[in-house]
């Protein structure tokens, strides 16, 4: 067990781009990271993505949940609109089987979004979802192209980037070479809660994919 919430926010945020140290902190942090983010640490950013993506997806829409971690994103979608489906995508193995007990999912399966997701065709899914995994100490902005390939012309990808790695972690830059490339338009991007305890914010961003 980790100690404080200001450690465990620490650690999470400088694991820099070592895969296996982002899944051994994972792993270690499975079976207690529901509680310690939604009670202790205060924990928004689900929340806010699943509304934001509600916005934009039909009611039985396709979506891919990357990075889906212990399922909290598939439960703030379940509870907007019940007949979606969504699949999810996770690096570690221990988290996925936290959303598995979830029910949100129809299929869960590892991968990792710093390499091709091989195991996925292009223009799948009809909504695409990334709460809290491209940011500082996680996956860069080159895992955005991939996501771009497997989603539906016209689908929405939401993703949220904590506050100070939007600019400096090219994020932002990222995004306009998407838009300059007509690979996606930027719909809107929002600065909002993300540990609202914490007073961490995050860009909250909403892509539509060409
Ligand atoms: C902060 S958690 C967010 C989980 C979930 N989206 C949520 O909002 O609760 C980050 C998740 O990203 C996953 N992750 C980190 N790097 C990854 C990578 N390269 N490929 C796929 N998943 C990754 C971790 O295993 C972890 O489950």
């Amino acid at each position: 067990m980790i100690e404080t919430e200001y450690v465990i926010l620490k650690e999470a945020y400088s694991l820099g781009t070592d895969v296996q140290a982002i899944k051994d902190f994972y792993t270690e942090w499975a079976d207690t990271y529901d509680t310690d983010l939604l009670l202790a640490i205060g924990y928004a950013g689900a929340e806010i993505a699943a509304e934001a993506l509600c916005k934009h997806v039909s009611d039985t829409a396709l979506i891919l949940d990357a990075g889906c971690g212990t399922g909290l994103v598939g439960i703030e979608l379940i509870k907007r609109k019940f007949d979606l489906t969504i699949d999810g995508i996770d690096l570690t193995p221990v988290m996925l089987e936290h959303s598995r007990k979830k029910g949100a999912y129809r299929k869960l399966n590892e991968a990792d979004l710093f390499e091709p997701l091989r195991e996925h065709e292009d223009d799948v899914y009809e909504g695409i979802v990334c709460v809290g995994v491209f940011s500082k100490g996680h996956v860069g902005p080159h895992g955005l192209d991939e996501l771009v390939r497997i989603a539906k012309p016209g689908a929405p990808i939401v993703l949220t980037v904590l506050e100070d790695a939007f600019e400096d972690g090219g994020f932002k830059e990222k995004i306009e070479q998407l838009e300059a490339e007509g690979l996606a338009k930027l719909l809107d991007v929002t600065l909002s809660p993300y540990y609202p305890k914490q007073e961490i914010s995050c860009q909250l961003v909403v892509l539509e994919v060409a």
